[in-house]
């Protein structure tokens, strides 16, 4: 049973007993997938109050050398990556695990003679490209920790991140490439050292040739990789399972993006593990897994988790409307995937184009279906199923965060039934709780708050630099207990179905964006006075952006200042925070203490004004039919 890679209903049920029965055990048993520099006795030892998580701290190991090196002599002429670019018509790349090490090697001496040492932190602002790949994997193998920022996000964001973690060094592309369009990656990092304070923010800058567009250089600041990299012999560091791995800044309810830490141990086995069992993944198969790598999806199952597993991993560089709505199942005819892992807004947006752009594709070496990032409707579900797989090849929907490190919840192929829209069973090791808004627990087929009561390998350590946070967010709303930010029902199958969050993030397109973070760019604006922002249901992102602002005395909101404000959020965060909908008002619903009642702003944006409630306590309650009455819909 140990390392099985079928898991049927009754193994399944076998090992989670055990794995709730001695965690520990069952831990360092799975553990035994990974190689250790010294293999650990200690299993988990945690407490959620106060919030302090260590998993195998007696061993040592390094990601790298598991996701690459330990691979050479078994399987080093398999394929490790394929490449396939945003444009069908230029040539990819594919690389056996061999050439993998080697381009590991160069990226990591490459780094080394910038200055890059142990624990030191480094951005990466990377198209998708195999050079993303290779730059996290020579972080990890040099004891650097990598902090990923997606490409999209604007100058303003990532100087924000750079600054946060305190990183002397970015590795960036020339320009980066999306549905034929150039994203100029090298000009936005100038940009963002620019808005920082310092003199010299930055000691080192890596560049990697991608477009050959011309770019500028900053002389003794600035490298081409191509001309510093180096095969030198670059050993994998001894880390410690503690050590940090990486961070990722992620969306939360109030203030500033957070800085989600994982260490080294436990995220490595969580990764290896739940990749393992989800995807079954058989030797020789395809992968394809279409997040980016600036979002915890493509760390975990891009990047970790497959290579670790010696799978073949497709990097994608493109989108999935270039140069048409069928690109998806070209690659996956191309490349002959055998596992396809999405997100439900891409296959929304699919769906809507009709099935002709699926059926005129083969895709008959699909085997398994993936979902994740946000709740998955019906529909969508069995067109996926139905059309995408011709109705041949299970789903697994994957309930996960950038917390948790992996996929929590989901059914197992050949072990679950599968229901459509939820998201089924917890993986080995999870114990989910509902509760109460006042924390009571719920049991048997109820509604109610999603937490986790006990540790799991994978979970986040800490917010970077500021682990007060950390327990604020995530143990204090519910003592003692990992509390998911999210809502969810339980079935009388004990499957999980997830609602949504229940704290102010809106999940847009499978993307976390805190309304607080969209408030705040929309009043850096200088004729904004006031912003409040709310989600609202969306036929394609799941979610949209409904923002309300109110604006400074004599000026009056006008289509240009819609656009000029829509902008303006795109500027400071990126474009996937660009605002559906703004509602110019005069005043928004408070409390007569100034408590902003964002129940009635959400209702309006959803245009269901039946079940306000109670708005007798609103300082000024005639404001809410002037907001009805000005409800956006554009
Ligand atoms: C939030 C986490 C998991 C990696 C990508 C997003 C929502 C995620 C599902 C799912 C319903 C889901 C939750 C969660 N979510 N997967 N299968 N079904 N909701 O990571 O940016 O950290 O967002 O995404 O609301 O809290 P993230």
């Amino acid at each position: 049973m140990k390392h099985a890679t079928h898991c049927v209903a009754e193994q399944y049920q076998e090992m989670y007993r055990q794995s709730l029965e001695d965690p520990d055990g069952f831990w360092l048993d799975q553990a035994e997938r990974l190689d250790w520099f010294k293999q650990p006795a200690l299993g988990g030892e945690w407490s959620f109050d106060p919030a302090s998580i260590s998993w195998f701290a007696d061993g040592s190991l390094n990601l790298c050398h598991n996701a690459v090196d330990r691979h050479l002599g078994t399987r080093g002429g398999d394929t490790a990556i394929i490449f396939e670019p945003d444009d069908p018509e230029t040539a990819g790349r594919t690389l056996t695990y061999r050439e993998l090490h080697a381009e590991v090697v160069r990226m990591a001496n490459a780094m080394k003679a910038m200055g890059v040492a142990k624990g030191d932190r480094v951005t990466l602002y990377m198209p998708m490209i195999i050079e993303g790949v290779t730059a996290m994997l020579a972080c990890a193998r040099i004891g650097a920790v990598h902090s990923v920022v997606f490409g999209g996000f604007s100058p303003e964001a990532l100087a924000g991140r750079i600054e946060d973690c305190g990183s002397r060094f970015v590795i960036t592309a020339d320009e980066g490439l999306r549905g034929s369009k150039r994203v100029p990656l090298k000009a936005n990092v100038d940009a963002a050292l620019a808005e920082l304070d310092h003199e010299t923010p930055l000691d080192g800058m890596l560049v990697v040739q991608h477009t050959g567009a011309a770019i500028e250089m900053t002389e003794g600041r600035d490298h081409w990789l191509h001309e510093i990299a180096s095969d030198n012999d670059c050993p994998c560091e001894v880390m410690a399972a503690e050590d940090p791995l990486f961070i990722l800044y992620t969306s939360g309810s109030t203030g500033k993006p957070k800085g989600v830490l994982h260490t080294t141990g436990g995220y490595g086995v969580w990764t290896a593990t739940t990749f393992n069992y989800v995807f079954d993944y058989q030797p020789g198969e395809v992968y394809w897994c279409t997040a980016d790598i600036g979002w915890v999806t493509g760390h975990s199952y891009i990047v970790y988790g497959p290579l670790m597993n010696g799978a073949t991993s497709v990097v994608f560089e493109g989108v999935p409307n270039y140069p048409d709505h069928g690109r998806f199942w070209d690659v996956v005819d191309k490349h002959k995937v055998n596992i396809l892992y999405t997100a439900p807004t891409a296959i929304r947006a699919l769906m809507r184009e009709g099935d002709e752009f699926v059926t005129s594709r083969d895709r008959s070496s699909l085997r398994l279906l993936g979902s994740v990032g946000e709740p998955i409707n019906p529909e969508a579900w069995r067109w996926y199923h139905d059309v995408v797989g011709a109705g041949r090849c299970p789903i697994v929907d994957t309930w996960w965060q950038t917390e948790t490190g992996g996929v929590m919840i989901t059914t197992l192929p050949a072990a679950h039934d599968m229901k459509p829209g939820s998201a089924g069973l917890p993986f080995f090791g999870i114990q989910p709780q509902l509760v109460d808004n006042d924390g009571a627990v719920l049991e048997g087929a109820v509604e109610g708050n999603l937490c986790i009561t006990a540790s799991w390998p994978g979970q986040a350590r800490s917010i970077y630099g500021d682990h007060e946070r950390f327990e604020q967010t995530y143990f204090s709303t519910y003592t003692g207990k990992y509390f998911t930010g999210d809502g969810c029902k339980r079935d009388e199958d004990g499957y999980y179905w997830i609602t949504g969050r229940v704290d102010d993030v809106i999940n847009v397109s499978g993307h976390r964006m805190g309304t607080a973070e969209v408030e705040s760019a929309l009043v850096l604006h200088d004729l904004v006075a006031e912003a409040a922002v709310v989600g609202y249901p969306h036929d394609i992102k799941g979610q949209g952006i409904y923002c309300y602002v109110t604006l400074n005395a004599g000026i009056d909101g006008s289509d240009e200042l819609y656009k000029a404000l829509r902008a303006h959020v795109r500027k400071e965060i990126g474009p996937i925070a660009t605002p559906d909908h703004i509602q110019f008002t005069d005043g928004l619903p408070k409390t007569r203490s100034g408590k902003i009642m964002r129940r009635i702003l959400r209702k309006v944006a959803e245009n269901d004004y039946g079940s306000l409630g109670d708005t007798s306590t609103l300082a000024d309650p005639s404001l809410v039919d002037r907001l009805i009455e000005g409800r956006q819909n554009r």
